[in-house]
């Protein structure tokens, strides 16, 4: 067996990723390339800070709540100081919350993250979760009121579901005429290759669909009327219904209302199976406007263990697809003529998304392919570094660097040290 002190000298540098990165109550992604926080960036660093700093563990999920709207929605990202280095600032989104912010929000990870690090310490899990646990709700209320379709839920900017370039959104994209968005200065490709990035093509679209939210005031009643994108997508509807069984398990514990929790659960499930696309044999986004398929075998498909569904059929092509790459999950199948090993979501490995693949897997009594994935996540990283994104093909680090998530789901999951894994 080898000896696990070889893991030693990376737990050392995960942690000093995380200090690195660190703004005292929140923890940037990384330095330059994203200098603010992020949503389920922060949800994923809280359970680094677990290994060795519980009580930073838990501050980093409350100073994301303090962004949270009226309405419940919590923004994808919160402007605590302002930053010259990165585009679109808030003086785009002018996102109406207590804190400055952006108007859309991203997948909901935290109540999942939550339960991690209130298992860790149940006393002092119940003591911080008594000022979240409401705040929670009404975030996973928001999705319901807001973006559901067939009970699947839906993104309204490719930003929201985190997978931004993922060729899920295609067809929604080429839906859109970004007409007078005029003319912006990206600040993406000053820190990283361009090649690694989405085009301009998409920044189009992307200004395009912020600029008409803020003209609306993020009013989501009358940005639903005539929406120009709407997609219902894995990664939302997979991470809400797991948040959802993380959250009444909480709750339960607390001794907290959960009756609305069964009603929403049962609805996501039903959710989860419009998004079973016959054809491709596999779990897919849905563009609600056309309803046409993307067709994408994504990582965001294989979200569905880490829901609690144990799909005929998805197994075999979850075999398929890692039989084709060094380094799982890619972000989308290398047999599709649209993968691309270095263009961020259209066919990179991401270790968030590893985890929680890896957790599903071995959830849903997957063991051997829950542990196979971390252990080649843990090399992909030692190897490679703490990079934002692989390339799976042969391990290439791309994006940022000294990234948080990495090191986060290093300490908690990946490393054979981890007592999250
Ligand atoms: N991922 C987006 C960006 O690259 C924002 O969430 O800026």
């Amino acid at each position: 067996m080898r000896d696990l002190t070889w893991a030693d000298p990376f737990d050392e540098q995960a942690r000093e990723i995380l200090r690195r990165n660190d703004k005292g109550r929140y923890t940037i992604p990384t330095a330059g390339l994203y200098p603010y926080q992020w949503n389920w960036d922060s949800a994923f660093a809280a359970i680094g800070f677990a290994e060795f700093d519980l009580d930073r563990a838990w501050r980093e999920i409350e100073t994301l709540f303090e962004g949270q709207w009226d309405n419940g929605m919590v923004p994808h990202i919160l402007f605590h100081v302002p930053d010259e280095g990165y585009f679109p600032s808030h003086d785009v989104w002018k996102g109406t919350g207590p804190v400055a912010s952006s108007g859309i929000s991203q997948p909901p990870v935290a109540a999942a993250m939550a339960r991690q690090i209130f298992e860790r310490d149940p006393e002092v899990g119940a003591q911080r979760m008594a000022g979240l646990f409401d705040k929670m709700v009404a975030w996973h209320r928001w999705f319901i009121n807001w973006r559901l379709d067939r009970g699947a839920v839906c993104i309204t900017h490719p930003w929201e579901a985190g997978r931004d370039n993922a060729p899920d959104w295609d067809v929604a994209m080429a839906a859109i005429t970004p007409e007078g968005v005029g003319d912006y200065k990206r600040r993406d490709t000053s820190h990283v290759d361009s090649s690694m990035r989405p085009t301009k093509y998409d920044y189009d679209r992307y200004v395009w669909l912020v600029q008409r939210g803020a003209r609306m005031g993020w009013n989501e009643a009358l940005m639903l009327e005539d929406t120009p994108f709407r997609v219902a997508d894995p990664t939302m509807t997979f991470t809400l219904l797991r948040s959802m069984r993380d959250l009444a398990a909480i709750g339960r514990i607390m001794g907290r209302d959960i009756n609305d929790f069964t009603g929403w659960i049962a609805t996501l499930e039903e959710g989860a199976a419009t998004l079973w696309n016959d054809d491709l044999g596999c779990y897919d986004s849905r563009d609600v406007r056309s309803g046409t398929w993307a067709n994408a075998i994504s990582n965001a498909s294989f979200l569905c263990w880490y829901a609690g569904l144990d799909t005929a059929g998805m197994r075999d092509i979850y075999a398929n697809v890692q039989a084709q790459v060094k380094y799982g999950v890619p972000s989308l199948s290398p047999q599709d003529d649209r993968f691309d090993s270095k263009r961020y979501w259209r066919g990179p490995v991401w270790g968030v998304m590893n985890l929680m693949i890896g957790l599903g897997l071995t959830e849903m009594g997957l063991e051997a392919e829950g542990e196979a994935l971390r252990a080649s996540t843990a090399d992909l990283i030692a190897e490679h570094g703490f990079a934002e994104y692989f390339d799976p093909m042969d391990g290439s680090p791309a994006g940022g660097s000294s990234f948080t998530w990495t090191a986060a789901i290093w300490l908690g999951w990946a490393s054979p040290n981890a007592r999250g894994k």
